[in-house]
């Protein structure tokens, strides 16, 4: 690591504000192995904690690809990341097009691509984005607002049993047949597993993550690595399924003598087992707790 940089991640003035702190960042940056002139994505630049991290490690020369599909957070982060602009692309965008975005600029193999899951803290400390039941505020909950529908429609147009059927599956909530007795209560909570499943099914969450880290991949070059970080244990489940897949491993249920897997290893897993955050990062960060991260590295 440059000293520059190793100053900057022990400097007390940085990072502090709750918006801007990202999880694990010394854990992701040893994993992505930034170096100058390298080519990185990062697929959820939120508010660029992470991301600035990376561009400080890739001068001179290097470029960072960072997506968002909040475009309230790119206009932030495009202000907050202003000193690197030259090397920085910011995209309104679905993680999930990346491969039709590494296509159009030129289809070059990229160095890393770092997955930072789930909701910002800004987003979620945004009162009128209604992602959080300590607000009294609509229930709205879209990362991407040009999308048209919202949290409120679903608990407005799903019937009670689609209703409780969506929070079992996505909140992994075992009494959700009960919770749906305070539909129309916008503002109270009912709990905070009920509102995970609604903000999943809102963005779509799980659709198309598996199939992502596999076009992805094929991306990365030699020796390149992806970082990514889940918060809830479905998405986690999915990436950990995937890397393994990659990396040659079974990942049915059948047994041995049945199993059909690939067992082509395309990949080394660099995190046989998640990676979770410390003590002292937990301390200074709380919402850091549900976080998984996994990272494997093409061969
Ligand atoms: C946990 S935050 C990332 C924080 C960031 N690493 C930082 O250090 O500031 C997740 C971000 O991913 C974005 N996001 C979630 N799903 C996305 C998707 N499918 N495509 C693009 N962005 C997505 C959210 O809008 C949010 O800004």
């Amino acid at each position: 690591m440059r000293a520059a940089a190793r100053k900057n991640m022990t400097d007390p003035q940085r990072n502090t504000d709750p918006e801007h702190v990202p999880v694990m960042p010394k854990e992701v940056l040893e994993l992505l192995q930034c170096k100058p002139g390298g080519i990185f994505v990062d697929a959820t630049i939120g508010l660029g904690g992470h991301a600035r991290e990376i561009l400080e490690r890739i001068q001179p020369g290097g470029q960072l690809i960072g997506i968002d599909r909040d475009k309230e957070s790119l206009e932030k982060v495009e202000g907050l990341l202003k000193p690197f602009a030259g090397s920085l692309r910011l995209l309104h965008e679905n993680y999930k097009n990346l491969p039709l975005i590494l296509n159009n600029l030129a289809g070059k193999p990229v160095d890393g691509i770092l997955l930072d899951l789930g909701v910002s803290s800004y987003q979620l400390l945004s009162p009128e984005r209604g992602f959080s039941f300590q607000s009294d505020v609509m229930l709205d909950m879209r990362m991407d607002r040009t999308q048209q529908w919202t949290a409120a429609d679903l608990v407005n147009k799903l019937s009670e049993a689609e209703l409780a059927d969506l929070i079992y599956r996505y909140g992994e909530e075992r009494l959700s047949r009960r919770v749906f007795k305070v539909r129309g209560h916008q503002g109270i909570h009912p709990a905070t597993r009920t509102f995970q499943a609604l903000r999943i099914a809102v963005n779509e969450e799980l659709e198309g993550l598996d199939e992502f880290l596999t076009e992805a991949f094929g991306f990365l070059k030699s020796g390149g690595r992806m970082v990514v970080i889940a918060f809830h244990s479905l998405e986690d489940r999915i990436v950990k399924k995937a890397f393994r897949r990659l990396a040659g491993q079974c990942v049915c249920d059948a047994p041995p003598e049945l199993c059909t897997c690939p067992r082509q290893a395309l990949a080394n897993l660099v995190t046989p087992r998640p990676m979770t955050p410390g003590p002292e990062e937990l301390a200074a960060n709380p919402r850091a707790r549900s976080a998984r991260l996994r990272s494997l590295e093409r061969i």
